[in-house]
């Protein structure tokens, strides 16, 4: 039977309102988010495509958050003092009058804008950048961006959106006003007294958990806000002290105080050598921390080659391939020797007898033997060799950049591997490089304003003359 037109009409708009539903419950399952892209993985832009960063950062800690922010496709913009940049521009310099392997290393897929935020038209600058950006990165001292007029009422009033990310030394209390630099943060974070060996001094360590550990903090944070912030359209203060961050990594060495109370660690080789622990964690040497016993033993070449070494663990449930390994077959039944509890009083003569072993083969032989048999061990790579290790080149973990100054150098890629972000590296910018093409393209001066901020001074070095004056 054929329908009237007023029938029709009313059909249409039945399955218009089911089309509307249907649609209403498929963006309520997809919680908000658009349709999946159809592009290829990889060809939709980048993690943080879209974010811009106002870099504040100087040395290690803040550039290290901001290089990782870069390489997940943010817009970095590195604001530096005129004619003198980040301090690390100069610092350790391995080519005449270029820029250092420390800086390059640190401030990839940036940009460079220089500006003196002590002048009246470098403020106004900065301003602007601060009405365009969404997140401002620093790492000065305690008070300095309150002092350059930056505080965060300042910044919240021009743009409520924007979030403001620090690292600094300690968190607030006794130390809050302190500087403080790498080292500091492994000492009053925990690391050093709990590394190195029981009868030395404390160590710090060479990874550089106190800026670089720090840094990658901050930038989890920031992503944190920037999520947090599609919801409630507002920025927040985001505060990484150095002292947190090294303690957060060495939050396994808190946890072995609190089981001090109730009893010595088991796991550290001073148990088995009846050596009386004290008030507080003990430095554990190369102890395993994982309650699994391991420690560093020699191998083939250890006599001219300092890192002809390799980490060896003598995980229980492979304890009959060691035995069989070593050319100790009987250990695997001998009651001294067959559980775990059993050989903890022994770790260090156990250990001696697995290093008769390793000492006859290379580090690398004695990875690919073990690793057949699920032995889990790790050779003690040199700086040199990772340098040369072909797996990283080809995963984009070490990368070599062109620069314009210094020709081509080494750098550190994302470890961070995704698989519809794919990273880039680029160089790090030059003094100042892209002053012009922010103040063009990203503020939108016109050429006399441009003129006008340049002929102020607020963007160069001051003249000899009125340095001298
Ligand atoms: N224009 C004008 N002045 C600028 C500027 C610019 N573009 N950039 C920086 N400055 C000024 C600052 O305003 C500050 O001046 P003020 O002290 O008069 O306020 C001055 O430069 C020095 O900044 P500061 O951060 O104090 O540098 P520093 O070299 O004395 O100290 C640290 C370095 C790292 C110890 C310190 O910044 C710090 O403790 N940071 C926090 C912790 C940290 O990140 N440590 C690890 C670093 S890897």
């Amino acid at each position: 039977m054929a329908k009237s037109k007023k029938q029709k009409s009313r059909t249409k708009a039945a399955s218009k309102k089911v089309v509307k539903l249907k649609s209403k419950k498929l963006a309520a399952k997809a919680n908000g988010l658009p349709k999946p892209s159809s592009k290829p993985y990889g060809k939709d832009g980048k993690a943080l495509t879209g974010v811009r960063i106002l870099d504040f950062t100087h040395v290690q800690s803040g550039p290290t958050c901001t290089q990782l922010l870069g390489y997940m496709g943010a817009d970095v913009i590195k604001v530096e003092r005129p004619g003198v940049g980040d301090i690390t521009r100069t610092q350790l310099r391995d080519v005449k009058g270029q820029d250092s392997l420390y800086f390059t290393m640190l401030n990839g897929n940036k940009r460079s804008i220089t500006i003196d935020s002590k002048h009246p038209q470098g403020k106004r600058v900065l301003d602007a950048l601060i009405k365009t950006c969404d997140v401002l990165v620093e790492n000065f001292a305690p008070g300095a961006l309150d002092r350059m007029g930056l505080t965060w009422e300042h910044i919240h009033k021009l743009n409520p959106r924007m979030i403001v990310a620090s690292v600094k030394g300690f968190g607030p209390g006794p130390y809050e006003d302190c500087k403080v630099y790498e080292n500091v943060a492994q000492c009053a974070g925990g690391s050093a007294s709990t590394t190195g060996f029981r009868e030395g001094p404390p160590l710090v360590t060479g990874a550089q958990i106190g800026d670089s550990g720090t840094g990658l903090h901050l930038a989890w944070g920031i992503v944190c806000a920037l999520y947090q912030r599609m919801r409630t359209g507002r920025g927040q203060k985001v505060l990484c002290a150095m002292q947190d961050g090294v303690l957060n990594l060495a939050r396994v060495k808190l946890r072995d105080q609190q089981r001090l109370k109730v009893g010595p660690l088991s796991e550290y080789s001073q148990f088995g050598e009846g050596v009386p622990f004290g008030k507080a964690v003990p430095r554990a040497g190369n102890d395993s921390g994982g309650g699994q016993p391991g420690w560093i033993l020699k191998c083939k070449g250890w006599e001219s080659d300092p890192d002809a070494y390799i980490y060896f663990i003598t995980q229980a449930p492979v304890w009959g391939e060691i035995c069989d390994l070593i050319g100790k077959p009987q250990w695997k039944t001998d009651p001294d020797y067959a559980t775990p509890p059993a050989r903890l009083p022994k770790l260090k003569q156990i250990f001696a007898t697995i290093e008769e072993w390793t000492m006859t083969k290379t580090k690398f032989e004695v990875m690919d033997i073990c690793n057949k048999v699920d032995i889990p061990v790790g050779p003690i790579l040199s700086m040199k060799e990772i340098a040369e290790e072909k797996s990283l080149r080809d995963t984009g973990t070490v990368v070599e950049v062109d620069h314009p100054g210094r020709g081509k150098y080494l750098t550190v890629g994302n470890p961070v591997k995704m698989s519809d972000s794919i990273t880039e590296v680029e160089r790090s910018p030059l003094l100042g490089e892209h002053t012009d093409e922010i103040l063009k393209d990203v503020l939108g001066f016109k050429a006399a304003e441009i003129a006008e901020v340049k002929n102020s001074g607020a963007l160069s070095a001051p003249k000899k003359e009125e340095k001298a004056a």
